[in-house]
């Protein structure tokens, strides 16, 4: 992925330059200039994205919460829907993170979950995610959940 690095200079001005800047903030408040809006229109093959990757993630993750609060808790007290922001500790994903609508339904063999955005090197992120239960214990509610993710991004 290409980045690009900018650096931005603040050379000392001489009193001649001080002078212009002036003039020409001056001049910039008084002649009036085309209507300066809130967002501006980029040129993609400059500024956006390149090219469209698809990855396919797959990780189990031992679904407990550490201490005294049980899964067996949330799974019972969860809402329904949730956003769940997941931040990657591993490779190269190391910092990014993937948000995902999280559905509790822990009995279910197979659930899809759609993958609404990321961060990092999932910037633009879309795609979904396949839950299924590896192992449940139905009186702690203690999980292990096997996930594959299949994610576009750039
Ligand atoms: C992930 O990034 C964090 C913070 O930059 C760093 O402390 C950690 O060692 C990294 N982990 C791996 C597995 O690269």
């Amino acid at each position: 992925m290409k980045k690009e690095t900018r650096e931005i200079y603040h050379p000392t001005m001489t009193s001649s330059a001080r002078f212009i800047l002036l003039a020409f903030l001056l001049l910039a408040t008084v002649v009036p200039s085309k209507p300066q809006g809130f967002s501006e229109d980029l040129d993609p093959k400059r500024h956006g994205p390149g090219q469209e990757k698809l990855s396919h993630l797959h990780f189990y993750l031992h679904d407990t919460l550490a201490g005294r609060d049980p899964t067996a808790m949330r799974v019972a007290k969860a809402p329904l829907l949730q956003l769940v922001h997941n931040v990657v500790r591993r490779g190269k994903y190391n910092g990014s993170t993937l948000s995902v609508l999280w559905r509790n339904a822990p009995l279910e063999d197979l659930r899809e979950l759609p993958i609404l955005g990321g961060s990092g090197l999932f910037q633009f992120a879309q795609g979904y995610a396949h839950a299924r239960t590896h192992y449940l214990d139905i009186v702690t509610g203690d999980a292990i959940v096997k996930y594959d993710v299949y994610v576009l991004h750039y």
